[in-house]
């Protein structure tokens, strides 16, 4: 089982576009995946998809009691996406978290049960687009980081101030425990035709030189309506632009192409992970 979280200290970057599409996609290609939506005063992934059959409980129990049974994943309407909702608008979560002596590691022991009884090929977490004891506590459950980035270099720039930072904190005090967390994958995302992502993409990679752990996707993310049109229609995006009539590629080929770039990476990683390999056209076997 993987664990791959969206991560971004900035807000409205694609996390929750990224993770609701993603994890429907390998679903879809036959994986059973649970979603978690770990931006919990913004809980905008709970509600991507129509819930079919509602769990009485989500998040809160989740981290409270270390739980990840039935009473807290609720099942989509996609066959093979269940979802643990944010039931925590008022974030109670962050002071819960903060004031237990093992409240970051919460949710890593929760996937320690489903892990053990391979309930699950993959987990996709969401998280907020701040820092926070909550998102601290998805970074801990992570094998996969994957971080949505704006394609100028303000914004890398930010990114780096901001999230690798943290990501760099959480992965030194988790190797204490033994917990080795793996790279940061930075993924252009809303990349649209007036700025020139190339020359971004190569100051990323000058400010990044020499740092294993962060490495530069090669696939972008374009800016296009689909996703927002998708999301409107409680669809995911590979099915709503499955092909292209344009020579921009469809919304299904990118997301397909974020997977098996991710995986790729991974299994490079002398399979410390394990990520199955996704056949491009899988998709549709169902
Ligand atoms: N490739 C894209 N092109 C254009 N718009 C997009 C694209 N991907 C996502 N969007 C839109 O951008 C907006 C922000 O996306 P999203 O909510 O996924 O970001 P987020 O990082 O989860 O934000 P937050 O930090 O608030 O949780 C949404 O309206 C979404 O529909
Ligand atoms: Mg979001």
């Amino acid at each position: 089982m993987n664990v791959i979280t969206a991560v971004s200290s900035k807000g409205g970057v694609t996390k929750t576009t990224l993770v609701s599409n993603l994890s429907a996609l390998l679903a879809d290609s036959g994986y059973r995946v649970l979603a978690i939506d770990a931006d919990n005063t913004q809980p905008a992934l709970s509600s991507h998809y129509p819930i079919v059959e509602q769990a009485p409980h989500g998040l809160i129990k989740l981290i409270k009691d270390r739980c990840l049974g039935p009473e807290v994943i609720s099942k989509t309407s996609i066959d093979g996406l269940d979802i643990v909702v944010s039931d925590d608008r008022s974030d109670t979560l962050s002071e819960y978290i903060l004031h237990e002596a093992d409240g970051r590691y919460r949710i890593r022991q929760a996937l320690t049960t489903i892990r053990e009884e391979d309930r699950y090929d993959f987990v996709m977490i969401d998280t907020r687009g701040a820092k926070g004891a909550v998102l601290d506590a998805a970074m801990l459950a992570t094998d996969i980081f994957l971080a949505p980035v704006s394609p100028d270099i303000m914004s890398a720039k930010e990114f780096y101030r901001g999230t690798v930072e943290r990501y760099r904190e959480i992965k030194e005090s988790a190797k204490f425990l033994n917990i080795l967390l793996g790279p940061l994958h930075v993924l252009f995302s809303r990349v649209d035709r007036t700025v020139d992502a190339k020359d971004v993409a190569d100051s990323f990679r000058a400010m990044t030189e020499g740092q294993p752990d962060i490495r530069l996707l090669e696939t972008q993310v374009p800016t296009s309506t689909v996703y927002k049109a998708a999301a409107s229609a409680q669809m995911p995006v590979h099915l709503y632009e499955p092909t292209s009539n344009t020579k921009r590629a469809s919304a299904r080929d990118t997301m397909m192409s974020v997977l098996e770039e991710l995986f790729a990476i991974h299994n490079e990683y002398d399979n410390l992970f394990q990520v199955p390999e996704i056949s491009p056209r899988d998709g549709d076997a169902k």
